[in-house]
């Protein structure tokens, strides 16, 4: 079984279903109001367990309800959570999304997620020395990304950048990833000057550009490849990222070639959309294999 410690938030997702988005200045009526568990890392950190993998969280709560509520989905959902601290008198992050015309839009308040700095990371490294694989995302702050690029580099560790949301990156913090798996927009900020095909091309094997329902983008070396996403009609998207990064990672620290890391990654992300909630649709191991057989 992969050992995966992910590093990242853990937010509680407040989610509005509407038909229409409001513009600037516009008021417009919703259809739901839910609050479901979220955070890029807390919902990595689920998806690669029901993916199979041991895993161990490394992020921080609120002493409020959020932070209990986010705490209790982790263990019933098997992450460990040693390392998930509540900080006293700090609210949990949130995230305010709108589910609206076949997208969603999300606006985060990272809340207790800034507590995940380099120093708290420094006391979990029992559980980081023990990963196969570190997976990290960009809801905590940038110094700590900086921080565990370096630790991993180190420790001989592979460590992959979920560069999420955008946000310019240091020259040697890419270096020192293994892998770094942005969206477009993503791609585009981080690296600024290069087309597309140049970034893919000066980083072989290590960039991994997601495209949504297209699939996944990467350079083998040789030449670029598209690896196709698994049509499906999907009715939450939230959270698709999420399972890909966590099915990638685990595939990867199995053992599996790239290209078959991407296909078991994208039938998971695939699988993912296909209910309410960005933890809602992350599917099981049994299920991404039987759907891939
Ligand atoms: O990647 C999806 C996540 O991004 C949501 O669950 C929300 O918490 C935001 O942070």
């Amino acid at each position: 079984m992969s050992k995966i410690c992910v590093i990242g938030s853990s937010s509680m997702d407040l989610v509005v279903t509407s038909k229409k988005r409001p513009k600037a200045g516009e008021t417009v009526l919703g259809d739901s109001f839910k609050t479901v568990p979220g955070g890029k890392g807390a919902n990595q950190a689920v998806a690669a367990a029901r993916l199979g993998a041991e895993v161990c969280m490394i992020g921080c709560v609120g002493d409020d309800h959020y932070g209990k509520d986010i705490l209790d989905n982790f263990k019933a959902n098997g992450v460990l959570t040693d390392y998930v601290e509540p900080v006293t008198g700090q609210e949990s992050g949130t995230a305010h999304i709108v589910l609206a015309e076949g997208d969603n839009s999300i606006i985060v308040v990272k809340g207790a997620n800034d507590h995940v700095t380099p120093e708290y990371v420094q006391q979990a490294q029992p559980a980081l020395k023990e990963a196969d694989i570190v997976l990290i995302q960009q809801e905590i702050p940038e110094e700590t990304v900086d921080y565990v690029s370096g630790l991993c580099k180190t420790l001989g560790i592979p460590l992959l950048l979920n560069p999420a949301p955008a946000r310019p990156l240091r020259r040697e913090t890419i270096e020192n990833a293994a892998y770094i798996t942005p969206n477009e927009h993503e791609a585009s900020i981080l690296f600024k000057g290069l087309s597309q095909e140049e970034a893919l091309q000066r980083y072989p094997g290590k960039l991994f550009i997601t495209e949504g329902k297209n699939g996944v983008r990467y350079h083998n070396g040789h030449e670029e490849k598209l690896i196709p996403a698994f049509p499906v009609e999907a009715i939450d998207t939230t959270g698709a990222g999420d399972t890909f990064n966590a099915g990638f990672a685990i595939a990867l620290s199995e053992g599996k070639d790239i290209e078959s890391a991407l296909r078991f990654a994208n039938r998971a992300a695939s699988l993912s959309v296909l209910k309410f909630g960005a933890q809602g649709g992350m599917p099981k191991r049994e299920e991404v294999e039987r759907e891939l057989s």
